[in-house]
């Protein structure tokens, strides 16, 4: 897959970037007010009760802050948080080896958690019940089941993908929480914090302009926002003007909604193509030489969230916004 500015993926070259950026604390945390709110209740009722907290679900699209988001819940309980993600646990022991170094109270954090062998589900289920990891050991006659007592801890899984999960594991979560992508505002606000945290001069006009194109997510804002200050400092005198930002925003090719040239080809393909669809995602997949997974995880999503797609049950079609964003005239017999 291509690397494009305005995906929600995590880069290496982001990865550097986003730990320093990342709020600490609740308080420090722009935007996902219900998420925020919900959090804090169930983070002082648990601290009260000098008890762990219950465990966690992030879902929703990525860039939006769920790693983010886990270790500032940590940092509210006071505790200690331990990484993971799904794919990386590959055998029980990689499970046991992650969980008996917990400490009572602790995080365990598991991204992409919908990836997670189903065989290590099983293990998982009552280390997240009752706190204990049964494990096998050995093999043939001589194979024995030992149980291993943990400290309450408290997991936190992420997946962009809650659909994805099995049930069990899902009701398996106290507290489910999905986030949705930033409006404007916060996401101005995030521009203006993070430039602040890289000490540049930026406009209010000018972080409003990189959030309206960042797609509703902090990941790309922050993006958009090097990119833009990388232009500035070379073409002008570093400070970030409503000017500079334009004209470093037109350089990168994201246009006014922050697509780009892939949600173009998607966009007038399906319009030009098969004139506005209904189309099926497979048909969408061979026209334009994209695969069908990722079409539906990476560009469809925030499509759908800005109304330029709408799924049916016969197809994806392509609605009158997306034809006056590209300038086409919608034809009158297309009844969405
Ligand atoms: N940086 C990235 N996401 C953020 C958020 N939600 N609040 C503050 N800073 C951020």
């Amino acid at each position: 897959m291509e690397e494009r500015v305005i995906s929600g993926e995590v880069s290496n070259y982001d990865e550097r970037f986003e730990q320093s950026l990342r709020p600490q604390f609740l308080s420090q945390y722009i935007g996902q007010e219900k998420v925020k709110d919900n959090l804090g209740i169930f983070i002082e009722a648990a601290k009260g009760r000098s008890e762990s907290l219950d465990h966690v679900l992030l879902y929703g699209p990525p860039g939006l802050g769920k790693t983010t988001l886990a270790t500032v819940i940590a940092n509210e309980m006071d505790v200690n948080v331990r990484m993971t993600s799904g794919p990386a646990i590959e055998r029980p022991g990689d499970l046991a080896a992650v969980v008996s170094s917990l400490e009572p109270g602790d995080v365990l954090f598991i991204d992409e958690i919908h990836r997670l062998n189903r065989s290590i589900e099983e293990v998982l289920y009552p280390a997240m019940e009752d706190f204990c990891l049964d494990i096998v050991v050995g093999k043939g006659p001589s194979a024995r089941s030992i149980r291993l007592d943990l400290p309450p801890f408290t997991l936190i899984g992420a997946t962009t993908r809650a659909g994805a999960l099995s049930a069990p594991l899902r009701d398996r979560f106290g507290v489910p929480l999905r986030l949705e992508y930033y409006e404007v505002l916060p996401l101005t606000e995030i521009v203006v914090r993070s430039a602040g945290l890289f000490e540049v001069e930026i406009d209010e006009r000018a972080a409003r302009e990189i959030a309206r194109r960042a797609r509703g997510t902090p990941r790309i804002a922050n993006r958009l926002l090097r990119r833009v200050r990388d232009y500035a400092q070379v073409r002008g005198n570093g400070n970030i003007t409503l000017e500079m930002a334009e004209e470093a925003l037109e350089m990168l090719q994201v246009d006014s909604h922050g697509l780009d040239h892939i949600d173009h080809k998607l966009l007038t393909g399906m319009i030009e193509r098969f004139r506005g669809g209904p189309v099926g995602i497979d048909t969408i997949s061979a026209s334009i030489g994209e695969e069908s997974v990722t079409i539906e995880d990476v560009y469809e999503p925030y499509l759908l969230q800005i109304g330029f797609i709408q799924r049916t049950p016969r197809g994806r079609i392509a609605t009158r916004l997306a034809y006056d964003h590209f300038g086409y005239v919608f034809p009158e017999e297309n009844t969405h």
